[in-house]
């Protein structure tokens, strides 16, 4: 039995889809917290079981017979050291063969803020003893283009990364990756650091905006406290504004750069590129 944690979020259904490719759908557990959104799932033979980190008690009768399991990393921007943990906790009472985890590019020496919790899962998952292989996801294109309207709409992009170069890869790629290393052997003890073959800067990402919108749009770049204002000013979370701010900062520093093309290896094809996600993003 294969099983996805966060299989009601983005990147979970695209690696439930990746895995229907070559896995049947009744060896396949999509460990949800909220099973009323697993619904489309359960239609099309997926085992669907509750799974809520934040609730140990779910964990252990979901990841019963599993062998494979894909732990996404959890949505909370702090806190979630001790959800990860009751899910690993669970993996290993269940006897799991594998466990993937979703970690954070260069999670080991990055400067971001962000990678802490990744570092501390990975080592949680290192003292378990269970076979693992880590995923180091880099950041998604899908991130960037999040912030397509308002730069059509105000002529800029900003942010605070200076000339950094983001590896970022779409989230399908990465969730390709997630499902090629559960449904093929070898990858027990690995660590991929996964990114897309072309990097960009964020002036390049205006560019091609620019480009491809006819509208002019530049890359405005600013002081980390400042685009920390600009997105709480926005509306995010004080916490996730501060701490997507010092993911730039990082950047500007290469956190969020790899040219190591593993990515593209484990999916067996060229990474998508920014362009044609660029595309996709104006069209919809
Ligand atoms: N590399 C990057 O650039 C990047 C960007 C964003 C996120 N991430 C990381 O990648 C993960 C997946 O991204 P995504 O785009 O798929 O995010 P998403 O669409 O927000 O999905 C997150 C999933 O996590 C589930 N979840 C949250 N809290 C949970 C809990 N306590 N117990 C069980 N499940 C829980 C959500 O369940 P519900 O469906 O019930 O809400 C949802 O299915 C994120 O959680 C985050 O750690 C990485």
């Amino acid at each position: 039995m294969y099983a996805v944690t966060g299989a009601t979020g983005q990147l979970g259904r695209l690696v439930i889809e990746a895995l229907l490719k070559t896995i049947p759908a009744n060896r396949i557990v999509a460990a949800v917290r909220n099973p009323a959104k697993a619904g489309d799932l359960a239609e099309r033979g997926v085992i669907v079981h509750e799974a809520d980190y934040s609730r140990p008690e779910t964990l252990g009768p979901a990841l019963a017979g599993v062998e494979k399991l894909l732990l996404i990393s959890s949505t909370e921007v702090t806190g979630r050291l001790p959800r990860h943990r009751a899910v690993i906790d669970a993996a290993t009472q269940a006897g799991v063969s594998l466990i993937a985890y979703t970690s954070m590019l260069h999670a080991d020496t990055s400067p971001a803020r962000l990678a802490i919790e990744h570092r501390q899962t990975e080592e949680v998952i290192a003292a378990s003893g269970l076979p693992a292989v880590i995923l180091r996801n880099g950041w998604y294109t899908e991130n960037h283009l999040m912030a397509l309207p308002p730069a059509l709409e105000h002529g800029a992009f900003v942010g605070a990364a200076k000339g950094g170069r983001f590896s970022s890869a779409a989230r399908q790629d990465y969730a390709e990756a997630a499902a090629a290393v559960l449904a093929t052997g070898g990858h027990a003890g690995k660590t991929y650091e996964l990114a897309a073959d072309q990097a960009f800067t964020l002036a390049e990402l205006a560019a091609e905006v620019s480009r491809q919108s006819g509208k002019t749009i530049i890359y405005n770049d600013l002081s980390e406290v400042a685009y920390r204002d600009v997105l709480t000013g926005a509306g995010l979370p004080a916490d996730l504004a501060a701490l997507l701010a010092d993911a730039d900062a990082a950047a500007s520093r290469g956190a969020l750069f790899d040219d190591g093309g593993a990515l593209g290896r484990l999916i067996g094809r060229p990474t998508t590129s920014m362009q044609s996600l660029v595309a996709a993003a104006l069209r919809s």
